[in-house]
């Protein structure tokens, strides 16, 4: 099997390539693309480097010439970052001069990200559908994952929108529970970043409320969001619901301080400069300083199902609602569990939703699809709409100073603008 990534220079990249050398033994190629040539040229050749220290026999090229790379290819993984850095340190920091948060994909930060994403994915998945093999699965990783996988699903696409929030879930839970991770299944309901573990079934049975009761300040501690909200819902909010659950206290916290964006260079720079020495050959331990923990796994599980090698695992993946949720159209995308196989994924069934869940899934899926029609459509007008419609904006002189700050901050990567 041939996989290209896209974006395949990213600082990220090792850690994908370790799941793939150590778990994903039906690739037989992987070719890295990225238009960053020098950065590309290193984290190629560690990316190569990996593989042999397996002894994995696959072939790991890497090219900045998108059509060469993706031609042929079985599966496409798309990990791109429009704007690369400067971009989202931007995105965490304009809505804080609102009082607002200032964050990659939740809030106004997110609808930037949204707006300079997904004209270069929908380009990037032509060119993938006019070159790879037929049928070919694009697996998204690129946020804002919900929305660009809405995107790319309204494009005809064959796509699979995945995110690590649920696999760091597994892991955590079953390590508690001293179990395999593929033995617990969670019952994870939401949209992308807007997630909550409901049940975590261990041969059937719920172990979450035992977990809950025994691990309390440790999991809210992990998701930075007060025990009360936990025991109350009784279950676990993914760490985004806290730029809900404790909107000003994220504000107030950020201020003066330097964003995540700025922390991520500093790493991104040391790890660059690591992966330049060819006597590496496993991912450093700095890696685990960024927040995709087992993404590469998620990946190698997802693909491999999706190919026929295993229709038992369970994946939580971003695919349309379909009436999963019975409160949401058809053609939403939801972050659900599901199986998967040739087809392509089948949601689990979800447990009946309360109404605070389901208005706040409601809410964000609302300004998800103003967010897209301005994505596609441009204008300030619909930036502005997308704006007043997010749960944590909301007011219109918010919303109005937003739209300029984002415009005049995006410009350079706005084609409408
Ligand atoms: C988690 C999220 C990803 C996000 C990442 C940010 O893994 O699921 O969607 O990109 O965190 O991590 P970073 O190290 O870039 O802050
Ligand atoms: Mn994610």
């Amino acid at each position: 099997m041939k996989i290209a990534v896209i974006g395949g220079g990213s600082t990220y990249t090792p850690e994908l390539v370790d799941g793939f050398a150590r778990l994903g033994s039906m690739v037989d190629e992987l070719v890295l693309i990225d238009p960053a040539a020098e950065r590309l040229e290193i984290v190629g050749a560690f990316a190569a480097r990996i593989f042999a220290a397996q002894g994995h026999p696959g072939k790991v090229s890497w090219t900045t010439d998108l059509d060469a790379g993706v031609t042929d290819a079985d599966a496409a993984v798309i990990q791109l970052r429009v704007g690369g850095q400067q971009a989202r340190i931007t995105d965490e920091t304009f809505p804080l001069e609102c009082g607002c948060v200032g964050q990659e994909t939740t809030g106004a930060g997110g609808l930037a990200k949204a707006l300079r994403t997904v004209p270069v994915v929908l380009d990037v998945a032509d060119r993938i559908r006019r070159r790879a093999k037929p049928g070919a699965w694009i697996v998204d990783f690129t946020n804002p994952v919900g929305i660009v996988t809405r995107a790319l699903l309204d494009a005809g696409h064959r796509a699979v929108g995945l995110c690590n929030v649920a696999i760091g879930f597994q892991r955590r839970f079953a390590g508690y529970l001293g179990v395999d991770p593929s033995a617990v299944v969670l019952d994870h309901v939401g949209l992308n970043h807007l997630t909550w573990e409901r049940a975590a079934y261990v041969d059937g049975v719920d172990r979450l409320p035992a977990l809950l009761a025994a691990h309390l300040p440790e999991i809210s501690d992990e998701v930075d969001i007060a025990p009360e909200v936990l025991t109350t819902l009784g279950n676990v909010p993914s760490y985004y619901l806290s730029y809900f659950y404790s909107h000003d206290k994220h504000v107030r916290e950020s201020l003066g301080q330097p964003t995540r964006g700025q922390r991520v260079a500093e790493i991104e720079a040391v790890l660059l400069d690591m992966y330049r020495d060819v006597n590496l050959v496993e991912k450093p331990a700095l890696l685990g300083e960024r927040g995709g923990a087992y993404y590469s796994e998620a990946a190698v599980g997802l693909l491999a199902s999706l190919h026929g090698y295993d229709d038992s695992a369970v994946h939580s993946v971003n695919v349309r609602n379909n009436g999963t949720l019975p409160f949401l159209p058809a053609e939403a995308v939801i972050e659900v569990s599901a199986r998967a196989g040739l087809e392509g994924p089948a949601t689990l069934p979800v447990t009946p939703l309360p109404p605070d869940m389901s208005g706040l899934i409601t809410h964000v899926w609302a300004y998800e699809e103003l967010a897209i029609d301005a994505a596609l459509r441009g204008g300030r007008q619909r930036v502005y709409r997308a704006l007043l419609a997010h749960p944590l904006i909301g007011q219109h002189e918010y919303a109005d100073a937003l739209a300029d700050k984002l415009i005049a901050a995006g410009r350079q990567h706005l084609a409408w603008a």
